[in-house]
């Protein structure tokens, strides 16, 4: 876990992430606050190798609370610069991933590929094909303002049952256009998303997508196609993926420690693409299992490192990792 890892331009000093985890503690504006530059900056002294700044909003109604991040104004850049240099500095490589809820998205302005609700939330007005354009739109301006704030990765949403997910699953997806029935046209919208983000995103900085490989639901995704889905992500130039599952409706799920694994070995094999496995992970040598069997290339700790945010130097209790302020802090054995 302590082997750098290279991607593009980007050197990864370690494998181990800080996932997306929303703070709800944004103005509501979507603006930065202290909260998130005390969050973040200590988990980059605690030595995580990359860190990927919360669900981020493109569109003001594409939040999924009151307080999340925004990016849809060119006055978030700022704030979240702030955060780029507080996380560099510390030495972790400092990524964003970027949002739309969809239909389960806060407030009453809902947006779906169809308008089917989830449950005991609002009914969702399906996107006319021009709105489809204008959304593209502002994810394309959300990648331009996360270069503009100095990110070195890019993620796009397309886990949790939000926007990306609800286009991809036939479950919440009934369009008869061009933007439904098949897998292909499922996914078209995220791969216009793509080719948009790509034309500000930087070409030798990391692209990332976040699946849910599975709907968990008799007719939702299921891991065979996300493979299928990663295959074209590939050749449209994603990166890196990040494997979860579930979100687009309730569905009942098998927890465990590291269930999500066995999809992110399946899309690292079948695809040939570098993946993060997530989900139920906290302990050193399930991270090295992981790692040493090849079923990952990274690997995610979200609420572990929410309960301790130095567990990468607890786990090397080594003065080249550890910050020089905390060097009388080492454990001597
Ligand atoms: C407080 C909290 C907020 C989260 N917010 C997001 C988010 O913004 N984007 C996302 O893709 N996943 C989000 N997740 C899911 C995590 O990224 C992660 O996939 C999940 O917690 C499973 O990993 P774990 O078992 O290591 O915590 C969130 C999870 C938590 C606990």
């Amino acid at each position: 876990m302590f082997t750098s890892f290279e991607l593009k331009n980007v050197i990864f000093p370690n494998r181990i992430v800080m996932p997306p985890m929303c703070m709800y503690s944004a103005t509501e504006d979507g603006y930065v606050t202290d909260w998130h530059r005390v969050h973040y900056g200590t988990r980059a002294v605690g030595g995580v190798g990359l860190i990927i700044v919360e669900a981020t909003a493109v569109e003001k109604r594409g939040r999924l609370s009151n307080n999340c991040l925004g990016i849809w104004d060119d006055g978030h850049v700022q704030g979240l610069s702030e955060l780029v240099r507080l996380g560099k500095e510390h030495g972790s490589v400092m990524g964003i991933q970027i949002a739309h809820g969809g239909r389960k998205a806060w407030g009453d302005e809902l947006v779906a590929p169809s308008s089917i609700p989830f449950p005991e939330m609002g009914t969702p007005h399906a996107l006319t094909a021009a709105e489809i354009k204008s959304v593209i739109e502002n994810w394309r301006q959300g990648a331009r303002r996360a270069r503009e704030a100095g990110f070195d990765v890019l993620q796009l949403h397309g886990a949790h049952g939000y926007l990306i997910h609800e286009f991809l699953s036939p479950l919440s997806n009934r369009r008869t256009d061009e933007y439904g029935g098949s897998l292909e046209n499922r996914m078209r919208f995220l791969l216009e998303i793509i080719e948009a983000v790509k034309k500000e995103w930087p070409a030798d900085k990391p692209l990332s997508v976040r699946l849910s490989a599975e709907d968990y639901l008799e007719g939702g995704l299921t891991i065979k196609d996300t493979v299928q889905i990663c295959r074209v992500l590939k050749e449209h130039g994603a990166d890196l993926m990040d494997i979860s599952s579930g979100g687009l409706l309730p569905a009942s799920i098998k927890l465990g420690p590291g269930y999500q694994v066995p999809l992110a070995e399946a899309v690292k094999k079948e695809v040939g693409i570098p993946t993060i496995a997530v989900g139920l992970i906290t302990k050193p040598e399930q991270v090295q299992e992981i790692l040493l069997n090849g079923r990952a290339d990274f690997v995610a700790l979200g609420r572990e490192l929410l309960r301790n945010p130095y567990w990468v130097l607890a786990a090397k209790p080594d003065r080249e990792l550890w910050p020089w302020q905390y060097h009388r802090g080492i454990p001597a054995n």
